[in-house]
């Protein structure tokens, strides 16, 4: 699925934050977006997981060139994961069942698609902790799972590693990669983190004065 910005503006208390924000995604690999910290990165990845609407400009998502409704349907395939992700008090396991239980799976089935999402992201072992009680590192792999577990085509990933050590630095950066591979799951993620973007960006993107410039290939 790709998605198309067309001239994005957004406003807040009549001060532009994006001006002219024009990119298309196609569909596969890993986006990492840059940019100084109140640039507009994360009200970019608001519009674009349709949690928040542009002032102007418009955002399309396609199929084989073919336009796609903004309905409930489109909102299943796309799943934006923040940087301090929320968790209820319940175990990992529920905490990440969470959207596929409000999409009507269960029984068998949703406990196996769970375990898939925990296994991804190095959390089976804690299935039955409470959520709660996580570390930070962890509960960041959580907020992945509960996004991974509904098989989104378009993931946006916020600072996925802020406030996260090396070692689910690494963890988390890998889940990038595997998605990569897979190849079902594009990834729009932003960082401040200019080796990690080395790493695992396909393309590069800078935030820069309100729109979006391509940095590599
Ligand atoms: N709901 C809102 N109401 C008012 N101002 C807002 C709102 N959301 C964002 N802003 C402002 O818009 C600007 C861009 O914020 P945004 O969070 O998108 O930046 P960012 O690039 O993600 O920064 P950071 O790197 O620090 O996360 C900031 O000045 C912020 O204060
Ligand atoms: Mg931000």
């Amino acid at each position: 699925m790709k998605l198309v910005l067309s001239h994005i503006r957004k406003d807040y208390n009549g001060k532009p934050v994006l001006k002219d924000c024009s990119y298309a995604f196609k569909g596969s690999g890993t986006y990492v977006l840059m940019g100084p910290n109140g640039c507009g990165k994360s009200t970019l990845l608001r519009i674009c997981s349709l949690l928040e609407a542009p002032d102007g400009g418009g955002l399309v998502f396609q199929d084989d060139g073919t336009p796609l409704i903004r309905d409930l349907a489109l909102r299943r395939r796309i799943t934006l994961v923040l940087p301090r992700t929320g968790v209820f008090n319940t175990t990992a396991f529920h905490n990440a069942a969470y959207g596929l239980k409000v999409r009507g799976m269960g029984g068998n089935l949703l406990k196996k698609e769970v375990d898939r999402a925990l296994d991804i992201v190095g959390l089976a072992h804690k299935s039955g902790q409470n959520a709660r009680t996580l570390s930070s590192g962890e509960t960041q792999r959580l907020g992945i799972a509960r996004a991974l577990a509904i098989g989104p085509e378009i993931l946006f990933l916020d600072e996925p590693t802020a406030s996260v050590d090396e070692e689910n630095t690494a963890i988390i950066e890998s889940i990038i990669g595997n998605l990569k591979k897979d190849g079902r799951t594009m990834v729009i993620m932003t960082t401040h983190d200019t080796d990690q973007a080395e790493r695992l960006a396909d393309t590069l993107l800078l935030m820069k004065e309100g729109s979006i410039a391509d940095r590599k290939h």
